[in-house]
């Protein structure tokens, strides 16, 4: 059977910044950023996706075209025993995220029919606390949604890659920039927005402190999908003629961008009615809507901010089903239509204790952590560093001359190689070591 290969490269681009641009940049970054000194916070992301998270990037491209194969079997090709490990290690935290990122997917649903209906648009800050509380708590409703998201994961995915990902990617995140230009200029053009425009931008140094740093390099390498054998697949797509440099530096500055706008189109408007811009979470589903309940035009904007939360969440579940069912299909033989439907599945059971212990289940705690909780931090502060780490160990020390000839390849060695095998041998495993340390 012949591998699949994406149609241009700028579907492979767009797919790969599909994958990278998701919750993490649009709900995360913002409540994040203002809560650890702003424009500080903004820069040093900034510098560590440029740096480390390039390097990994980059490598993993590499792995994954250099073998043509997905996660677990690049390692194989590649590494020989006992890394394959680490690929699986990447398809199960993907299935894992997988699991809780879509309950969450399917709240942007839900919120998508409640701005429709108009039944979060007021402006008591109070009131929508309670309603997205008992939203989330109730035993059956998120279920519903979850299973409607996972559905729309599994049909992009049965679509293949050419007519499912990247033709999905290629309509749907253009359509994400426009919703995101069209928020920012209603933010930006309120009374009182200035104040959170500054507010976001002017870099608080004082804020700068370990803890700050560690947060700024889990959600870099987070919001960029690295570790877990994302950009192995998708790479392990690509044709021999895409230079991998300029497609990686493509998908780096779109999700910085979008970081970026996505504090832009929160903040002032937050700011310019009077809320509290470090509401943690609760940002973009209790303030956010009370803050369209007094905008002109509010529901409008509400249905807009929530379709562009669903399309960021969806290119990139897409990614992260995507793993692990090229692992499952090429790994275990099977077809690709019934490795999607029995992930889908497998991720659909997990779920559903994922968002019980978020209501009902509640009393069931694990080292003082639900269900949910529990996962997100397995995945996020242990897993995701403890592949990252593994993954930059590998690149820079063990196949380094197949990445470095996937990397030249129209015969030149070019400049930046050495400081690339710099990144991945010392700084990032240094760095990445730190965060787990400080995790643990
Ligand atoms: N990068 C996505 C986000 O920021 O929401 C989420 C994600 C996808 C994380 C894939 C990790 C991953 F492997």
């Amino acid at each position: 059977m012949s591998r699949s290969q994406w149609g241009s490269r700028l579907g492979f681009i767009l797919a790969a910044a599909g994958s990278a641009i998701g919750l993490g940049a649009i709900w995360k970054f913002p409540y994040v950023a203002a809560t650890n000194g702003g424009g500080a916070f903004l820069l040093i992301y900034l510098l560590i996706c440029l740096s480390v998270g390039l390097a990994l990037m980059l490598g993993e491209m590499a792995l994954g075209r250099a073998a043509g194969s997905n996660a677990v079997g690049t390692f194989r090709q590649l590494g020989g025993k006992p890394w394959p490990i680490v690929g699986l290690v990447g398809v199960l935290v993907c299935f894992l995220i997988y699991s809780f990122y879509s309950v969450v997917g399917g709240w942007t649903i839900a919120y998508i029919g409640k701005s429709l209906t108009g039944s979060i648009l007021t402006s008591d800050a109070k009131v929508l606390g309670d309603t997205f509380n008992a939203f989330i708590t109730d035993p059956l409703q998120p279920l519903v949604f979850h299973g409607l998201f996972a559905g729309l994961t599994l049909a992009v995915v049965l679509g293949g890659v050419q007519k499912g990902i990247e033709n999905l990617s290629k309509f749907l995140m253009p359509a994400l920039f426009v919703l995101m230009l069209v928020l920012i200029v209603r933010g930006l053009t309120l009374p009182g927005a200035v104040d959170g425009l500054l507010y976001f931008l002017t870099p608080d140094l004082s804020k700068v402190t370990g803890t700050m740093l560690v947060d700024a390099m889990g959600l870099a390498f987070f919001s960029l999908s690295l570790g877990m054998g994302i950009m192995i697949t998708y790479g392990s797509y690509v044709g021999r003629d895409t230079p991998l440099l300029g497609s990686s530096l493509w998908v780096i500055a779109l999700t910085v961008l979008t970081c970026f706008l996505a504090g832009l189109m929160v903040l002032p408007a937050v700011f310019a009615f009077g809320f509290d811009p470090s509401a943690g979470p609760g940002l973009t589903f209790i303030t956010m809507p009370a803050v369209f309940a007094q905008m002109a035009g509010g529901q409008l904007f509400a249905v807009l901010f929530f379709c562009l939360l669903l399309v960021a969440a969806l290119t990139s579940s897409v990614s992260l089903l995507e793993v692990v069912v090229s692992a499952v299909m090429e790994e275990l033989k099977m077809p690709r239509r019934k490795a999607a439907w029995l992930v889908t599945l497998a991720v659909f059971l997990l779920g559903i204790p994922a968002s019980l212990s978020l209501g009902i289940w509640r009393e069931y705690t694990l080292f003082g952590k639900g269900f949910f909780d529990l996962l997100d931090y397995l995945t996020s502060n242990l897993l995701m560093p403890l592949g990252e780490v593994l993954l930059a160990l590998f690149v820079g020390w063990k196949v380094w001359p197949s990445v470095a000839a996937e990397l030249s390849r129209h015969g030149k060695t070019p400049a930046w190689l050495g400081v690339m095998r710099g990144f991945c041998r010392y700084l990032a495993p240094v760095l990445i070591l730190g965060i787990l340390v400080h995790n643990l």
